[in-house]
């Protein structure tokens, strides 16, 4: 089963201003622990919506990051992740950058691992986690975030971004739609 455009509205699960709350705190965290300059890479698609919420937060507290984005896909229109990542835009000019891996669900952890490593491999001093998400109970991996904005329990989510089947990234809250 996929969604339509004419489905009803998932049930949230967290509010947009629970988000808005913690995405400025985790500014701030992450401000305390990088300091002003360093790189954002934003993994897309998913994390666009969290990305550019995050880069505003902070501003807000001082930072002036550099932007890159890095397109990466494990799932196609499947609830469970296939555990097989590419990437389909090339990885960013990051050598010598302290980079900040910006994602929006941290589950098996085989995504941002798989990002870590390109970065690291192109030559970033440091790749730094920071997920939206975190689904620890879905771990393949060794893999921890740096900064997490919530924890959840397994369930299927969507919105502020992340999607099902290329849906519902329009929603402002986060939904459960198991
Ligand atoms: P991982 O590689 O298993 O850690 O999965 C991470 C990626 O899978 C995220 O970037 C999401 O795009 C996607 N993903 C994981 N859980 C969900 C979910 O509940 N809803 C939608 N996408 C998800
Ligand atoms: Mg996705």
């Amino acid at each position: 089963m996929t969604p339509t455009a004419t489905d009803a509205a998932p049930k949230t699960l967290i509010g947009q201003s629970d988000i808005a709350a913690r995405v400025e705190a985790m500014a701030g965290e992450i401000v305390a622990a990088l300091g002003q300059d360093f790189t954002m890479v934003i993994v897309l698609k998913g994390a666009f919506v969290f990305g550019a919420d995050l880069l505003r937060a902070l501003g807000r507290k001082g930072a002036r990051p550099r932007v890159e984005f890095l397109g990466l896909s494990s799932y196609g229109a499947e609830k469970r992740s296939s555990g097989d990542v590419r990437h389909w835009t090339p990885v960013p000019e990051v050598k010598g950058a302290r980079t900040l891996i910006v994602e929006d669900i941290l589950d098996s952890g085989l995504t941002v691992k798989h990002a870590r490593e390109a970065l690291l491999a192109a030559g970033a001093t440091e790749a730094r986690i920071c997920a939206l998400l975190d689904k620890p109970a879905g771990r393949q991996t060794e893999l921890a975030g740096d900064f997490v904005g919530f924890t959840i329990p397994p369930r299927f989510v969507v919105g502020f971004g992340i999607d099902w089947a290329e849906r519902y990234r329009e929603l402002a809250h986060i939904a459960a739609v198991d």
